[in-house]
């Protein structure tokens, strides 16, 4: 037993494959992993958000995995197109169901979803709140739009959520996919580290984060509050609650409300 035990902990500090290590040692219930399959026709776009930080750093860790589908790739047409004319006319193209359904299909005969997220700056505002309880799924779609929208009916039987990150207009969802992956990989446990704990993050407590300072003290003549440098623990945390309240105010009055 003893062999067995330290053959195991030597195995598995050879192994580089985290996500293995999960799926066949790991028991069920420890299992913190996300995946997330991100449909989009820029598979590009993702290189800079998801390649380097803590987002990079979550996938080498085996915290995450993230898969990217160019959608041309489903299109069954021999020029790979995935919009057309819409009926009734009117100007921009639409999305075509075939692409978007054969992907989706595809995925959901390989494993279960929590959430098909459709991209769309008519879809629910992004928040905290949302952030939160996507970070608790297993495994989710994101799917960017393009041009006009895509067909009513992919929206009527395929997405579970609808998603937009604010009220204006992005030249396609691949921005706010990332920003969505972003904010919900960094909660995920073991991605950051206690000194950037997602709990003391502004949103969390519905209060705005107070004002922070660093070295040095006296920059020309611009100086830190006395209060942070009196070493007085229960003075500083009164001031940062009432800085935080003051700041949620004043940005934010709705926040308090
Ligand atoms: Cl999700 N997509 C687009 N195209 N624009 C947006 C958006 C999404 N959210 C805000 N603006």
């Amino acid at each position: 037993m003893k062999l067995l035990i330290s053959l195991s902990i030597h195995v598995l500090a050879h192994l580089k494959d985290a996500a293995f290590i999960k799926s066949v040692i790991l028991p069920e219930k420890l299992k913190a992993f996300m995946r997330i399959d991100i449909i989009t026709i820029f598979p590009e776009m993702f290189e800079g958000p998801f390649n380097h930080s803590m987002i990079k750093r979550a996938q080498s860790k085996g915290l995450v995995e993230i898969h990217l589908h160019n959608l041309r790739d489903y299109s069954e047409n021999k020029h790979r197109k995935v919009d057309d004319y819409p009926f009734g006319g009117g100007a921009g193209m639409v999305m075509m169901l075939q692409p978007i359904a054969s992907c989706i299909d595809k995925l959901k005969a390989e494993r279960k979803y929590d959430e098909i997220i459709f991209m769309t700056p008519d879809g629910e505002l992004f928040d905290q709140p949302i952030a939160n309880k996507l970070s608790m799924a297993g495994n989710i779609i994101i799917m960017c739009g393009h041009y006009k929208g895509i067909d009513e009916r992919l929206r009527e039987h395929y997405f579970t959520m609808e998603i937009s990150i604010g009220n204006y207009v992005l030249t396609g969802g691949e921005l706010a996919a990332a920003i969505v992956t972003d904010a919900v990989v960094r909660l995920l446990p073991g991605v950051l580290s206690d000194e950037t704990s997602a709990l003391s993050d502004s949103f969390q407590d519905n209060l705005l984060s107070p004002p922070v300072y660093t070295r040095p003290a006296d920059f020309n003549g611009w100086l830190v509050p006395d209060v942070l440098m009196s070493g007085n623990e229960k003075e500083i945390k009164k001031w940062q609650f009432e800085r935080a309240v003051e700041r949620t105010r004043l940005r934010r009055p709705g926040m308090l409300e």
